[in-house]
């Protein structure tokens, strides 16, 4: 069993300096599940209110009245609690460094700078006519107009959608059709790797697409000056606009549950869903979990490497920290440009203290050897932080010896788009580690596991993971569609929170995520519904039908597995396979690039017709001897094909 591997304890002089010990860990969490009220009361004063809230919890998870309320009489501004009350203790001090992608090129912006600028955004935001409720949709590279933009929205109360930069001008322009987007801000284009991304030209192709006219303007920041076409009337320079505004813009008062973001993610069926996030819940928990998991102590660097256009982004690049008064590295390069050793220079170069990462990034690195870290010294380092995936024991190991030179803790944290900020981490001056748990819940969340009728299993077990009751970083509802968030949560287990994972709990109550239990797959931390690929594949005129399942991946954690059936006349080909690829890539985005595509004259089917993934799986995965019963199949025999023919061996 793995929990009998190593435990890392506390060690005592972390604890003595962190802001929680054991001891306090486990009072304050006591409080919290028992005076929900009054827990959460005491934490929303870390804000500054314009009128101090109330009513605190409101909450119904009946699956007839789904009804999620958080400090609903009080109002504020996220925003505002990211700058403006900051000026006074620490205007000088940096908000956000910003390292390129290039190594020549970084630079700081202190919380000042970050105010003023944000607020001639929003003064910009004003002048194309974008209003408190609007949506706004961002599709943008990692620099720091990025979080300009999304605090600019929030300041008047516009709503953003960041859209992540590598997906493509189909899936931006159902986001915008969806969020039914007045504004686009992007930029020319976005550098990576050394390699530029045609971002306005996305854009551009986005917004030929029925629907989107909805989109009346598109603000353009130039990143590299590429070539880039212009469409007058509507395309506006993003310098040119925001430097004409003033410096002077009062922030709109929000109520607690005014939304503040709208934020796309894969289900296990249909389009992408649109999350919402409200404002007072959701940045209360975001700034509490930011100092508490990360241990945030003032003045240090902390570094989250991921894209602002996921979740951890948001939460743990842009709200939690400046809510904080943190200064938060934004990275716009990627770990392996220009060499292996970047991570760790970026590290050196700017004395980072927290590094908050994926596990596939580390086991990337850890591909490499011990001496892809030569470059750098890392002594800075004193937390090192893990998000997005199960991080499996020997990666843990290689991430705690090799990049944290075997002294800092590592706070594995498990959540999810839909919960806001993090739900289940060791906090590090508290909780002994045990590489690949994410130990034990975060203050006011109640994990349980069941069983698939729904019962609550008690103990050392496994199951699947639920939340019996709500906290305030906890999304409200589906953009314009309750009934889908409804459905999708909390009708698979009565009163309860379904959050679409498996777990295992030990002896000691820690948390072991296993991974998804629904038709979701995790590719490199990427969450994607195997619909969406399937249904991308089903338009290419070749393409009978297709299955999508993930399979077990050293370095991605997952890859993207795909049985094909052609059309009649089709015939299958090395050339055909480039396509498929090129066409789902093209569809989505490059991170939904098949892995491995396999011909299958046919699917096992049972006999009402449903596909059974369960032994694609197991193809997938080159487990072929437990494929279980197949005597329900309607035709066995195609089984037999897909085995011989399998592509992962
Ligand atoms: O399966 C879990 C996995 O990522 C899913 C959520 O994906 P997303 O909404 O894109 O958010 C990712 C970043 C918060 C979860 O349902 N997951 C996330 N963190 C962990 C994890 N699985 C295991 N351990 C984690 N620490």
């Amino acid at each position: 069993m793995t929990e009998q591997q190593h435990v890392y304890p506390v060690s005592e002089s972390f604890a003595a300096n962190a802001w929680a010990d054991n001891e306090k860990y486990l009072a304050m969490y006591q409080q919290s599940v028992d005076a929900p009220d009054a827990f959460w009361a005491e934490q929303a004063k870390r804000l500054d209110w314009i009128k101090a809230p109330t009513k605190i919890k409101n909450t119904s998870y009946a699956s007839d009245n789904v009804d999620i309320r958080w400090y609903e009489d009080g109002t504020l501004n996220a925003s505002a609690n990211c700058l403006d009350r900051h000026l006074a203790t620490r205007g000088d001090q940096p908000s956000i460094i910003w390292e390129g992608d290039d190594p020549n090129l970084s630079k700081t912006i202190t919380y000042r700078e970050l105010h003023a600028r944000t607020c001639q955004l929003a003064n910009a935001l004003k002048s194309l006519g974008v209003k408190k409720g609007d949506v706004v949709t961002l599709y943008m590279p990692m620099i720091p107009e990025a979080a300009m933009a999304m605090l600019a929205c929030a300041r008047i109360g516009a709503i953003h959608s960041v859209v992540f930069g590598g997906f493509s001008p189909d899936a931006l322009a159902q986001r915008v059709i969806d969020s039914q987007s007045k504004l686009v801000i992007t930029s020319d284009e976005s550098v990576r790797g050394g390699k530029q991304v045609p971002l306005k030209d996305n854009v551009d192709a986005a917004l030929t697409r029925d629907g989107t006219d909805v989109a009346e303007s598109v603000l353009v920041v130039k990143r590299t000056g590429g070539d880039i076409d212009w469409h007058e009337g509507r395309d506006v320079w993003f310098d040119e606009l925001v430097d004409q505004q003033s410096s002077d813009c009062p922030a709109e008062e929000m109520n607690a549950e005014d939304p503040l973001f709208i934020l796309y993610t894969s289900g296990s069926t249909g389009a992408p869903k649109g999350l919402k996030h409200t404002t007072g819940g959701y940045l209360t928990f975001a700034s509490l979990t930011h100092q508490y998991v990360f241990d945030y102590q003032e003045g240090e660097v902390y570094w989250c490497s991921a894209d602002v256009g996921w979740v951890t982004g948001h939460s743990y690049i842009v709200y939690g920290p400046l809510a904080n008064g943190a200064t938060t590295l934004m990275f716009e390069g990627v770990p392996s440009y220009p060499t292996n050793g970047r991570l760790g220079e970026v590290i050196d170069k700017h004395n980072v203290s927290i590094l908050y990462t994926s596990p596939t990034a580390i086991r990337a690195l850890m591909a490499h050897g011990d001496k892809v870290m030569d470059s750098s010294k890392r002594t800075s380092l004193r937390l090192l932080g893990s998000v997005g995936e199960p991080i499996n024991p020997e990666a843990w190991e290689w991430f705690h010896r090799v990049i944290g030179n075997g002294k800092c803790p590592i706070v594995d944290t498990w959540w999810q788009t839909e919960t806001g900020g993090i739900m289940i981490t060791p906090l590090p001056g508290a909780t002994d580690l045990k590489p690949g748990s994410a130990t034990r819940p975060f203050f006011g969340v109640q994990p349980a596991l069941v069983d698939n009728e729904g019962n609550i299993l008690e103990g050392a077990t496994e199951g699947n993971l639920v939340i019996l009751d709500a906290w305030p970083g906890q999304a409200r509802t589906i953009w314009n569609n309750h009934e889908r968030f409804v459905q999708t949560y909390f009708s698979t287990y009565e009163g309860m929170y379904f959050t679409g994972d498996g777990c295992r709990r030990d002896e000691d109550g820690y948390y072991w995520i296993t991974g998804r239990v629904d038709d979701v797959l995790n590719v490199s931390g990427h969450r994607m519904g195997t619909a969406e690929i399937e249904s991308s594949l089903v338009a290419h005129s070749a393409v009978a039908e297709a299955a999508v399942v993930g399979f077990p991946h050293d370095i991605k954690g997952q890859g993207i597995y795909i049985y094909v059936t052609l059309t009649d006349g089709s015939e299958p080909s090395d050339a055909l396979k480039k396509e498929l690829t090129q066409w789902v890539r093209k569809d989505i985005g490059p991170i939904a690039s098949p892995d491995i595509i396999q011909w299958a004259p046919g699917l096992p089917k049972t006999r009402s017709g449903k596909i059974m993934r369960r032994i694609l799986r197991k193809i997938a995965a080159n487990e072929c001897d437990g494929l279980g019963d197949t005597s329900t199949l309607a035709d066995p025999t195609v089984v037999d094909d897909l085995i011989e023919n399998r592509a992962n061996r």
